[in-house]
């Protein structure tokens, strides 16, 4: 009788989950972090699983750093299918899983566990295609070879977007951090596209960008205002903004009253969820105007 096991392709691993969790007909997910009551994410996630006629549940898994590892292996006894990794775990959580996604691998962090049929837990980065999907729904013809990007801030929301800039053909990517040793050590590992300057350059910077993201704290609830002198950005730079509270910040509102077209951490957040949904409930969910007016109403 043949019994061969199937090639261990993650695509493939991910397909034998599906049905094992149809079977199981109840998808237990969440999102583990600390602090993690301000996450926007069960009210994404549950509003597909009503959407889409899945059963299952996404809640909030509030884990503190002593006990993520015992949380983390936990998942495949609780019979959970995965979870999301968020602040401050996403980095720790890579050591904690069994294999991890080459992309991941290159951003340093995971923000997805998948659990596979065999218990194997697989970690995944999908901050990247988040963010880069916010920007086709913003500008559907974007390109990210269309002029250079910069990118201000080097924490690991910077290190998932400069990745994910690099592989859709940013040919320059100018990166400016309060610190400057972390923005040189991005060039030195991602190489030429980077150019690392200094914080006091950011202003000047600005000039012939195609693309400005902030990554920085900087303009998010209850934080200053991002500093920042927007004379030298182009009318036609897309604006990008990895906060989501406030959905407008102060760069932000700048940046629009001069005609830039802006993109908010919102686009970012929901478009992350969307493979993450897919690997554990077996479809890739929409983002309909209904489910923003729903996320945005919670603010
Ligand atoms: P995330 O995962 O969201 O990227 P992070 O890794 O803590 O979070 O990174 C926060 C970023 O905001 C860093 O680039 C940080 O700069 P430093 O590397 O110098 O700490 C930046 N940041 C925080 N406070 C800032 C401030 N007052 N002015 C400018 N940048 C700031």
């Amino acid at each position: 009788m043949s019994n061969k096991t199937s090639a261990h392709a993650p695509q493939h691993l991910e397909l034998e989950i599906y049905s094992n969790h149809m079977e199981k007909k109840f998808v237990m997910t969440g999102v583990m972090g600390w602090p993690v009551a301000h996450s926007r994410s069960p009210v994404i996630h549950n509003h597909w699983i009503q959407q889409y006629k899945r059963q299952g549940a996404y809640g909030l898994l509030p884990v503190t750093p002593q006990n993520l590892e015992t949380a983390i292996k936990g998942l495949r006894a609780l019979g959970f299918a995965g979870c999301n990794i968020t602040i401050p775990h996403k980095v720790e959580a890579m050591k904690l899983v069994d294999w991890i996604d080459p992309l991941a691998q290159r951003m340093g962090a995971i923000n997805t566990i998948v659990v596979q049929a065999d218990g194997a837990l697989h970690g995944f980065n999908n901050d990247g295609y988040g963010f880069i999907q916010s920007l086709r729904d913003a500008q559907p013809n974007w390109r990210a070879d269309a002029g250079p990007a910069v990118v201000l801030g080097a924490g690991g929301a910077a290190r998932a977007i400069i990745v994910s800039l690099i592989d859709q053909g940013a040919t320059e990517i100018r990166v400016l951090n309060r610190t400057r040793a972390k923005a040189d050590a991005l060039a030195q590992e991602f190489g030429t596209t980077i150019t690392a300057l200094d914080w006091s350059a950011r202003h000047e910077a600005l000039a012939g960008a195609a693309l400005l993201v902030n990554t920085t704290s900087q303009g998010m609830h209850h934080e200053p205002a991002l500093d920042l002198n927007l004379t030298d950005l182009p009318a036609d730079t897309l604006v990008s903004d990895a906060i989501y509270i406030p959905l407008e910040t102060p760069l932000l509102a700048a940046a629009k009253q001069r005609g830039n077209t802006t993109v908010n951490g919102l686009g970012m957040l929901l478009n992350q969820a969307r493979p993450a949904f897919h690997a554990w409930f077996g479809i890739m969910p929409d983002i309909t105007p209904e489910l923003n007016k729903i996320v945005i109403n919670t603010f």
